[in-house]
């Protein structure tokens, strides 16, 4: 049995049991001696689980630790693909970096990339993104058959699938455009997506979604703190952010599937349902200059309709501010 088999093996076991489980039991069970049975408990300690041992008793789970332990999400996963891959690490410069390699390295799509902590977690807008630990921060690998021009569907699809999983935990969130997730006005969760291509198809794209999940805010840079909010603050605890993460996969996957069958209307439709940002007196800062008007809709590729005062403008891509009507 491979070392982190056997690790989730006797955890299985620790959980099951009401008590104390016997090493010698163990080490039947999994079909190890008792010295790799003690590794097994020592690595897992060494990992935040709080295990008791006694002699002539053996051994018994007392606390486990938060984390996104692979054998954890895949336990609660209900994808085809998303997820189904996954490397994980405690700590990284940055996930997207981590899914970038896989990808080169030939990883199929719906390959992940998960940390529990980001020493150099990059944003949109070449911002830097605090990732400390307890939070949800993973990239996905996906190898879209679309041409490059419609990668903001694919950011507008992922924002969906994180408000539908928040919706699903009972925090009503909205969508501002592109792709942050608020709650009651503050950040809640962003994404941020990395493509390479050809001129007329993507060969890989890399979505890279933090969620600020039990992160505390006082984990956050002090600038930050106004303008952005956690789950756990939210919802009055911490989350189980290995279902929560499984939860964002699935619908993830729905929506990214009905995008690649061309049914990008039911998306739009479902960005749009969700997004505060349609209807809002904007001003977009974009690398040409300021756009301000209304938001009244997405194009056809998912880039934002705006109607100005000297005719309509599509933007793909910039930083919107949404200003009070009137
Ligand atoms: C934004 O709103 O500016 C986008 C933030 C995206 C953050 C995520 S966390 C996982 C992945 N790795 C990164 O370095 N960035 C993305």
């Amino acid at each position: 049995m491979r070392g982190r088999d056997a690790s989730a093996s006797i955890l299985r076991a620790l959980r099951a049991a009401d008590g104390f489980v016997s090493g010698e039991n163990l080490s039947h069970e999994l079909g190890v001696s008792r010295t790799a049975v003690w590794k097994h408990v020592k690595n897992l300690r060494d990992e935040g689980y709080g295990i008791d041992s006694r002699p002539n008793l053996g051994y018994r789970l007392q606390s486990e630790p938060d984390l996104l332990r692979p054998e954890e999400v895949l336990a609660v996963l209900t994808t085809r693909s998303f997820g189904r891959r996954m490397h994980y690490v405690r700590q990284t410069v940055s996930t997207n970096d981590l899914a970038r390699e896989m990808a080169l390295a030939g990883a199929p799509e719906g390959s992940i990339a998960v940390a529990e902590e980001q020493k150099s977690g990059r944003g949109r807008l070449a911002r830097a993104w605090s990732s400390p630990k307890g939070g949800i921060w993973f990239s996905i690998v996906l190898r879209p058959k679309l041409p490059p021009s419609d990668l903001p569907k694919i950011m507008l699809a992922s924002s969906v699938a994180v408000a539908e999983a928040l919706k699903s935990l009972g925090a009503e969130s909205s969508i501002k455009w592109p792709n942050d997730v608020l709650i009651g006005g503050k950040k809640v969760a962003g994404i941020l997506s990395e493509m390479t291509s050809e001129p007329d198809r993507m060969d890989f794209v890399i979505v890279g979604i933090g969620i600020n999940a039990n992160a505390s805010l006082s984990d956050f840079p002090h600038p930050l703190r106004s303008r952005i909010t956690t789950l756990a603050r939210e919802l009055g605890g911490p989350i189980e952010r290995n279902e929560f993460l499984a939860a964002v996969l699935a619908r993830f996957e729905l929506w990214y599937g009905k995008l690649i069958r061309g049914e990008w209307t039911d998306v739009g439709r479902r960005w749009k349902e969700m997004s505060q940002t349609i209807g809002s007196r904007v001003a977009i800062t974009t690398v040409a200059g300021t756009v301000k008007g209304k938001a009244v809709d997405l194009d056809s590729h998912g880039a934002l309709v705006v109607e100005t005062q000297t005719g309509v403008v599509t933007v793909s891509s910039g930083d919107v501010q949404e200003l009070r009507s009137g």
